[in-house]
């Protein structure tokens, strides 16, 4: 059967390297950045994570923040068996669904209280995010819903600018991630109708961390 392909790229060659290489380039930054506004998830609540790789943020969550239900939807198959697997190993208890696919998986009946997209934004295009990605992830947000943002921002320091161009081509030749450049994808969630609450900038302002409400249906 042929392997589907995604926009956002298929990351099943680099998933068993892709945490040690992250950790190699930026340490624990990147995990600590996506920690900085998981108290905005409130208890019980029904969540989505789009993209969250070998599951760190999600051990996160089930520690941290009693979700009443979790989906962890995942282009790469990969990934999602390093997480599903991280559940087993570290006995963690709670109401996981774990689902292959895009943003296209999300079952037209579904609503959610939060969504997070953690170093997912960055994989797409403008015209991708904004005609296709996030329509079709805010119609699964309740109104009056979260979605917490963690990404890369556009660097000033040209030491980060070249970093970030490597990162891109890296991405394109590993996992064919389709975008050339990184999007303005602040300028797109508040396209699709979003309104930014909060804001703190991480990793030597090359990442921002956000939250994003669903205020108008
Ligand atoms: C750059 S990695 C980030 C992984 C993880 N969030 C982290 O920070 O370690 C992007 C992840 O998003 C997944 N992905 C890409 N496009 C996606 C989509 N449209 N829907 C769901 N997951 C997607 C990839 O398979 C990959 O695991």
């Amino acid at each position: 059967m042929e392997a589907k392909t995604y926009t956002g790229g298929n990351f099943n060659w680099v998933a068993p390297a892709y945490d040690a290489l992250a950790f190699i380039v930026f340490g624990r930054r990147l995990q600590r950045a996506q920690t900085v506004f998981l108290d905005r998830i409130p208890p019980n609540a029904i969540v989505l994570i789009v993209g969250g790789g070998t599951g760190w943020l999600l051990e996160q969550i089930l520690l941290n923040c009693q979700p009443k239900h979790v989906v962890y939807l995942e282009t790469s198959s990969r990934m999602l068996a390093r997480a599903s697997q991280r559940l087993v190993r570290k006995a963690l208890v709670g109401s996981v669904e774990f689902r292959v696919g895009d943003e296209s998986s999300v079952k037209p009946d579904e609503r959610f209280d939060v969504i997070l997209t953690p170093f997912v934004l960055d994989l797409f295009s403008e015209q991708t995010l904004h005609a296709v990605f996030l329509p079709r992830l805010r119609a699964g947000l309740k109104t009056g819903g979260i979605w917490l943002v963690t990404d890369f921002v556009q660097p000033k320091i040209w030491l980060q600018k070249g970093l970030l161009w490597t990162m891109i081509q890296f991405f394109r030749l590993t996992a064919g991630i389709q975008t050339t450049h990184l999007a303005d994808w602040q300028k797109q969630l508040a396209k699709s109708g979003l309104t930014c609450e909060e804001r703190q900038t991480q990793v030597g302002g090359m990442v921002s961390v956000e939250v994003w409400r669903k205020i108008k249906r």
